[in-house]
């Protein structure tokens, strides 16, 4: 029999909050299974004991709960469940949410949450007309989190409008829906490296390359989103992290292999890094001054190739092992070559000629070089290429592994 869907509830301090018991009651009834999370004014609204009643689950209320953490812990909390829903969720909440604060337990779950979250607003007509409210709600489906949006109507308050919270029945159809999704990547562990490297010259310079980091953590979510428990390893990167399991931030190319050994073993290596291919010889512990005499030489060394090392590891070898290449001319023809050196099973080939935008874009023509073809996609959004990436990586793990 399958198992029964983990719903984690966060039940916070709106008056819609009464309807949230109805919710429990639906869920219960269609065999999921109702944690709940109330926060301060939460239980202003309703109590725990009736959530307690209704959902057959202890209710969890604070983050430093010596019962609660030697029998759950946040974490755990945030891990066991395949949908997280806010309802209801005030103005001041989803502030808080956008501004991804972490000062009491709903807040801190929502945080290390890597499942899909759902959130269904309550609150006065103002309030969710509010351009503070307006820019929360964009910034947070911006970061993927769901909206079961409010309904027109009569309100608590006296006033008329969009407000309140959505029913309970539509709510359990945004739940469905989110469960309904296929989770091809389930059990797989993926590693992601993403953005530039920083190779230090002294103590405040250092050389860098133009990689944003879009196109990597593209691919992170995207992996995450079908199931995939995902460690990204990225560069500096002005992208907002993406709900990955693990997150792990380095400067130079030697942090991010070492990042990237410490994560294997793994089924599935990705690697978008743009690797500084040199670094200093010998960095200065002091600053280099103009009055320090001429304009100085740097002598290089090879960094170490950390697509190639996974590839070609003895043990531990990640299932699929995946590269980029940055190329012009003969893009194909390079990106195969390039393939069979670093013996990698795939390489994302990127057309980086003429006038191409891609570093810093939002699009990237690319290839797709296996053993056996060379395909060539339309001009795509990164979020578009890293979802065709991830199908890809999911068909290829579904085959047997002499089929690949
Ligand atoms: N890569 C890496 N470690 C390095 C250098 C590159 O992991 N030190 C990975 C990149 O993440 C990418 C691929 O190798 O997946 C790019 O290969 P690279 O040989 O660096 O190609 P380009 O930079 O595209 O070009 P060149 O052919 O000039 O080396």
């Amino acid at each position: 029999m399958a198992e029964p869907p983990r719903i984690l509830l966060i039940v916070t301090g709106g008056i819609a909050a009464y309807k949230s018991l109805d919710l429990v009651r639906r869920l219960r009834e269609r065999g999921a299974r109702v944690r709940s999370i109330l926060t301060r004014g939460g239980s202003e609204m309703v109590t725990p004991l009736s959530l307690a009643a209704l959902s057959g689950e202890k209710v969890y209320q604070e983050l430093f709960s010596l019962t609660d953490e030697s029998e759950m812990g946040h974490i755990r909390l945030a891990r066991d469940a395949d949908v997280v829903v806010v309802a209801p969720a005030t103005a001041d909440f989803l502030a808080r949410m956008a501004t991804g604060l972490a000062d009491d337990l709903a807040t801190t779950v929502l945080l290390a949450t890597t499942a899909p979250v759902l959130v269904a607003p309550a609150m006065n007509v103002q309030m969710w007309a509010h351009p503070a409210t307006r820019r929360n709600v964009a910034r947070l489906r911006s970061d993927g989190i769901r909206f079961v949006d409010p309904g027109s109507g009569d309100l608590a308050c006296g006033e008329e409008g969009p407000g309140r919270m959505a029913e309970p029945i539509d709510i359990v159809g945004a739940i469905e829906t989110v469960l309904a999704q296929p989770k091809p990547l389930h059990n797989v562990r993926a590693l992601v490296t993403s953005g530039p490297t920083f190779e230090p010259i002294d103590p405040v310079r250092y050389f860098g390359n133009r990689s944003s980091g879009k196109q990597g953590h593209a691919i992170a979510a995207a992996l995450a989103r079908r199931g995939a428990e995902v460690t990204l390893v990225t560069g500096p990167s002005a992208q907002p992290p993406p709900p990955v399991a693990t997150l792990t931030e380095v400067e130079t190319a030697e942090e991010m292999l070492a990042a990237c050994r410490q994560a294997l073993p793994t089924d599935i290596a990705v690697c978008a890094a743009a690797v500084a291919d040199w670094k200093v010889k010998a960095v200065r512990t002091q600053k280099l001054s103009r009055c320090d005499g001429p304009p100085p030489r740097y002598e290089m060394e090879e960094n170490p190739d950390i697509l190639a090392q996974l590839a070609q590891a003895a043990a531990g070898r990640p299932r699929l092992v995946v590269g980029f290449a940055a190329e012009t001319g003969d893009v194909v023809d390079r990106a195969r070559a390039k393939r069979e050196r670093k013996q990698c099973d795939w390489i994302v080939a990127n057309d980086v000629s003429g006038a191409s935008d891609v570093f810093g874009g939002d699009a990237n023509t690319v290839h797709l070089i296996t053993p056996e073809a060379a395909e060539t996609w339309p001009r795509l959004s990164k979020d578009e290429v890293a979802d065709r990436l991830a199908e890809r990586i999911a068909d290829a793990l579904a085959e047997p592994a002499d089929a690949r």
